[in-house]
């Protein structure tokens, strides 16, 4: 019989490296490795894909503005997006930058097959780009002239150009929402494209010839491609070692992404892949934004932008994970409060949860030596556990909800010991409470080991396990008795507030 291991695969936007990374982009890797993590404790083949995108005219000013040569610039830029990665345990698969030569060879091949479809041809652009945005706009959907996500005057813009005959799919780009309503998620989201694509497709504009700080249309040397064009290929190009990777992981499952971001991926994506022939991906899920403290956007002229690498060097990483997931409802738009991260820290990570851990290997230690007794779990405490609750949650992406749900039994947990008073017990009462505990303590190990990978494997070690279990063994019974449990160092210590 031939098993075939189900697949999960999932992406985040690539982050344009003209500057240094800022916390939305650590938001948005977080977001997409906790449902990797998770995906793949639930025993799937995950490929998590992430990267920079690296061409175009805003990356080449950028360059020249830091008196550098492009290519010299985008690698010392994309040094500090690996390390974002790193000190903030993204577990991606792959790390693409669209410089990489396999991608620039199947941007560039794709772009000739669907030239050789005559799907592209050569006409002349005359209107507004935004080059923050990288994106053209019509005077209709600028604000007061201004581009709407940046709110700077776009450029005039006029030259020669190859379009992509975009307009022609809006049938096909409405059937394909149709057939699968979950394309666009959240919900809210998805009205508002709709009713664009609704008022008509334009052709697109798919190449440059102003500045040449890309990969060179195959077939005319004088042109570069169009940097979303490039971009938006790094999906495909990313799964694509052998077409046996290929086809396994394509069509994508999740492509995470910024609200800002959403025509792009959700209409151009989608109808360059059926003019390719190409499946389009199965879904795309735009999450909130995250602003300061006062509402607004971080900017760097305003010197509001929060430095992720910074904060982790303030905060443990897990515990800035756990305040992320947690205070913004995955979807919606947040703030970053250092108040409120404090705050969590103090209550639910250090009270509730580290000190959960620390008193009951404490006890363990102090009524059994630190070995595991015989006993069978309790009824009381594994009722607490809602595991369809929470692996439901998170099937519907409700990432805030799942966190929630676990730290729910925490404190049941918590409730448990206070209830039961181990300390007043002896014999079987005893074992059978201790039992229940630490083998609670394993189950939690595995249910924040998504969102909090550090601190759920202390908890495993100091179980005296050497792997977290994966998710079909967060169920009660499971602890082998005479295991050596050890008291650890604390987990989460708490923090002073200013
Ligand atoms: O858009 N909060 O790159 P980018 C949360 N290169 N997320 C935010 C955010 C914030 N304050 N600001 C930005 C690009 N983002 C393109 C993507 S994909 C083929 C090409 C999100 O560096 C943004 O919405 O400007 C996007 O999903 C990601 O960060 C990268 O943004």
């Amino acid at each position: 019989m031939v098993y075939l291991m189900e697949k999960f695969y999932i992406t985040t936007a690539i982050d344009y490296p003209n500057s240094v990374p800022h916390l939305g982009h650590a938001y948005e890797k977080v977001c997409a490795d906790v449902l990797a993590r998770w995906h793949r404790s639930l025993g799937k083949e995950v490929f998590f894909l992430t990267g920079t995108d690296e061409h175009g005219q805003k990356i080449q000013k950028a360059a020249e503005s830091a008196g550098m040569k492009p290519k010299e610039f985008v690698d010392s830029q994309a040094k500090h997006f690996k390390e974002l990665c790193s000190k903030w345990n993204i577990s991606f698969n792959r790390f693409i930058r669209t410089t990489d030569a396999d991608h620039e060879k199947f941007c560039s091949e794709l772009f000739q097959k669907v030239f050789d479809k005559k799907e592209i041809f050569l006409g002349e652009y005359e209107g507004l780009y935004c080059i923050k945005c990288e994106t053209f706009y019509m005077e209709k959907d600028l604000i007061e002239g201004k581009c709407p996500v940046h709110e700077l005057p776009p450029e005039l813009v006029k030259e020669k150009s190859y379009f992509f005959k975009m307009s022609k799919y809006q049938k096909q780009w409405l059937k394909l929402i149709e057939s699968n309503p979950e394309f666009i998620s959240p919900a809210n989201k998805k009205q508002e494209i709709i009713n664009r694509v609704k008022e008509g497709l334009r052709d697109l504009s798919v190449s440059r010839t102003s500045f040449d700080w890309g990969i060179k249309v195959p077939f005319d040397s004088s042109h570069v491609i169009y940097v979303w064009f490039d971009a938006l290929l790094n999906y495909l190009s990313g799964v694509n070692s052998d077409s046996k990777q290929f086809n396994k992981f394509w069509p994508a499952d999740i492509h995470l992404i910024g609200k800002d971001i959403l025509w792009h991926h959700s209409v151009i994506f989608p109808c360059m892949l059926f003019a390719a022939g190409i499946n389009p991906p199965k879904k795309v899920f735009v999450h909130g934004f995250i602003n300061t403290e006062s509402g607004e956007k971080m900017s760097k002229s305003k010197g509001t932008v929060i430095n992720p690498m910074q904060l982790a060097e303030e905060f443990s990483v897990d515990a800035l994970r756990y305040y992320l997931i947690r205070e913004i409802p995955f979807g919606q738009d947040g703030f970053f409060s250092r108040e409120k991260l404090i705050n969590r820290i103090n209550t639910e990570l250090a009270n509730d949860l580290g000190n959960l851990v620390s008193r009951v290997l404490a006890m363990n230690e102090k009524f059994n030596s630190g070995i595991v007794p015989e006993a069978k779990p309790d009824e009381e405490l594994i009722k607490k556990l809602d595991l369809n609750k929470i692996k439901s949650q998170m099937e519907a992406l409700d990432l805030t909800h799942t966190l929630e749900s676990v730290m729910a039994f925490v404190i049941e947990a918590n409730k448990y010991v206070n209830e039961k008073e181990p300390w007043k017990l002896s014999g079987k009462e005893l074992d059978k409470v201790m039992y229940s505990l630490l083998d609670s303590l394993r189950i939690i190990a595995i249910l924040i080991n998504a969102f909090m990978p550090e601190s759920s494997e202390k908890i495993t070690l100091q179980l005296g396990l050497k792997k977290t279990g994966v998710l079909n063994e967060a169920k009660f019974g499971l602890l082998k008795k005479g295991m050596k449990t050890t008291k650890g160092e604390i987990l989460f210590q708490k923090i002073k507030e200013e």
